[in-house]
């Protein structure tokens, strides 16, 4: 039972007959921050007194003689101004518990209005390897469905794969320029990334170039500013000079902020220059940038040599991408790619042209909107169609598919203003009622602070990125084992498989436990600290229950079937049974905003319920109906973990 909706629906018949919409009202009704005002706390007297111009104590009284909640409640009681403190009873707890440990969903219901999600995640662009940024997408997105198909949602999940934009002008121009054909038949991929970065790094190069007097001059001009300022600020008037001097800090700042930009700049062209062949190419491809813009135009005109290394090149990209989904127990239903929609692109810009919805501007044809000041572009000049536009036949084919009534983009907080413009235009165009929804998210940082690279200032690909964590797991796991008071206990074989498990769990962990609206400063040393907030603290402590379980030679699926019970006696286990009864709860924030944190916070709140548990409350030792009480809270704590992380997309492991 979801036991917050469960309260709220029976204060929603009461306060219907207060006011009209209780729905808000109904969102006061929360956990109680602190035990002492019971469990759960409704402050919905104080603002009712306002709109009623009554008492809200004597609104709370109203409330609760009218309130029907004697079979979940011990007597409700009014605090302070009127805070209703609700407290569940200790043998209705007992029941809910005793229920969840014959049910499969562990009390979780079902939602009572199944939805249709169509769930937009990971889509990385293909001609390159995944790399760290791809994480956050992946393993967000991957959590949703998993939590909204447990609820009984329905949910598509639609892998939008880069696979028909610029990246693959760049691969097909490096793969007619700069091949290397043995490498090529040797490693394919590991060819096509090499060429990816190459040609990328020479358009980098004379962008840089060509940006490089316009840097200088802003520079100069920045400093010309601050040189006026320094002469304002000491001119006798101690409030002019200090306005002054703080003018001045802000011209400093620009200075700074030009003379990083500058110095990255210089940066990208001594790289180049100081590699002699590096160098000689850049000398050779002096046209590069538009040129490699020319071969994605050739792949879209339909030219037959660029199609034809499209295809020849697409498989194996994706091959590559599978290998890292498959490790990471990522699935998607469809993996309709970019190149998908190209036929459907030029009836998307007909269709808001004939409902007078788009207009050219410039060559362009711009859909203009309301609240912004830039229009959005759905065709260029010189005939290109924009990733709005495919988006925008996305919706269209997702729409007349699968009709959800909601599609959710899981993608980087930078690509904010697209899905603003692109979702006001989607609704202008036949979709008006369809949620539509960018969970957005921020970046993964380095320890200093800035975009996690590697020490070179490349991107940290996502595959060395699991091996280390899983390299490092391997030792935390082995030096855990092996410090076992009666010496190690797992085979070499084990140590691995726990590893991978453990590996894998922190880094996806580690993510979903951030707001994922904050930058997150990526960090191996705490993602696998076996205490705190992390996966493997839960992994840990779900092995831990099953000790208990083999030390104690217990059966436990044989007592879960025996009709043995939970009795709830001390504070410690009805404080554990509570927080178990609270999965529901927590997987409803999890969907309400599309926040698996709320998740990762409940599973740390409820091992440390359970930490305290098995501190105060002997299991092994107790007399026999205690026992059998007890080791079954544990394992319904072991089974909420396990569910919980299998939601989080993390396994568990029996020993570790
Ligand atoms: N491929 C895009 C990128 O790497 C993300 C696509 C997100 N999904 C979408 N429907 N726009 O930036």
């Amino acid at each position: 039972m979801n036991i917050l909706s469960e309260l709220k629906s029976r204060f929603r018949v009461v306060l219907g007959e207060l006011v009209a919409d209780p729905t808000e009202l109904l969102g006061m009704i929360r956990p109680a921050q602190d035990a002492k005002f019971g469990d759960y706390q409704a402050n919905v007297a104080m603002p009712l007194g306002k709109t009623l111009g009554k008492p809200p104590r004597e609104i709370a009284t109203e409330i609760i003689s009218k309130l029907n909640l004697s079979d979940i409640c011990e007597p409700l009681e009014i605090a302070g101004p009127g805070f209703i403190n609700l407290r569940l009873k200790d043998a209705w707890l007992a029941e809910r518990v005793n229920h969840a440990i014959g049910d499969e969903r562990l009390d979780v219901p079902l939602a009572s209005e199944p939805k249709t999600y169509v769930l937009d995640y990971s889509s990385p662009n293909v001609a390159k390897p995944m790399h760290v940024g791809h994480i956050r997408s992946t393993v967000i997105g991957d959590s949703l469905c998993r939590a909204l198909r447990f609820l009984g949602h329905r949910v598509i999940s639609d892998n939008h794969l880069g696979d028909w934009g610029t990246q693959f002008g760049m691969i097909i121009y490096g793969y007619k320029h700069f091949v290397d054909t043995a490498a090529y038949e040797a490693a394919s991929v590991a060819e096509l990334s090499r060429l990816y970065k190459l040609v990328n790094q020479l358009v980098d190069y004379h962008n840089a170039r060509a940006k490089l007097p316009a840097l200088e001059s802003e520079l100069a001009s920045r400093m010309a500013a601050v040189e006026t300022q320094r002469n304002q600020v000491s001119t006798g008037d101690k409030a002019a000079d200090k306005k002054a001097r703080k003018e001045l800090g802000k011209l400093e700042a620009k200075v700074a902020e030009a003379t990083e930009s500058l110095a990255a700049t210089k940066a990208k062209l001594a790289a180049v220059e100081r590699d002699a062949q590096l160098a000689d190419l850049a000398g050779q491809h002096l046209n590069i940038a538009t040129d490699v813009l020319e071969e994605t135009a050739k792949l879209h005109r339909g030219d037959a040599e660029n199609r034809q290394l499209w295809d020849e090149f697409l498989p194996k990209c994706r091959e590559e991408i599978q290998k890292v989904y498959d490790r990471m127990g990522v699935k998607f239903d469809f993996e309709y790619g970019e190149s998908f929609y190209q036929d459907r692109l030029a009836g998307v810009v007909e269709e808001f042209q004939k409902h007078g919805l788009a207009k050219e501007s410039e060559g362009a044809i711009c859909v203009f909107l309301d609240g912004f000041d830039a229009p959005m572009i759905i065709r260029k000049k010189d005939g290109a169609f924009l990733y709005a536009t495919t988006d925008l036949a996305t919706v269209q084919f997702r729409m007349h598919e699968w009709k959800p009534d909601a599609i959710t983009y899981v993608v980087d907080h930078r690509q904010g203003e697209h899905f603003e413009k692109f979702f006001a235009a989607a609704k202008l165009c036949g979709y008006p009622d369809v949620e539509l929804c960018h969970v957005s998210f921020g970046t993964v940082l380095g320890d200093d602070g800035k975009p996690f690279k590697t020490r070179s200032g490349d991107t940290v690909g996502l595959e060395a990125l699991l091996d280390e964590a899983v390299q490092r797991a391997y030792a935390v796991v082995s030096q855990n084992d092996d410090a076992k008071p009666n010496g190690p206990e797992l085979a070499e074989d084990e140590r691995c498989r726990v590893a991978e498990a453990v590996g894998l769990g922190a880094i996806k962990y580690a993510d979903l436990s951030h707001n994922r609206t904050s930058d997150y400063v990526f960090s191996y040393d705490k993602m696998l600290a076996l205490t705190g907030n992390t996966a493997t603290y839960m992994q840990y402590s779900y092995a831990r229950v099953n000790g208990i379980f083999s030390k104690g030679a217990v059966d436990i699926e044989k007592l879960r079937r025996g009709g043995a019970s939970i009795h709830i006696t001390e504070p410690a286990e009805r404080a554990l049974a509570l927080e178990l009864l609270r999965f529901s709860d927590a997987l409803g924030d999890v969907v309400e905003d599309y926040r698996p944190n709320q998740l990762t916070n409940y599973l740390f709140e409820l091992s440390k319920r359970y930490s305290q548990f098995f501190e105060q409350c002997p299991v092994l030792k107790a007399e026999e109906q205690t026992r059998d009480s007890r080791l079954l809270l544990c394992d319904l704590t072991a089974r909420t973990i396990r569910q919980g992380l299998s939601l989080l997309g993390i396994n568990v492991v029996e020993r570790m």
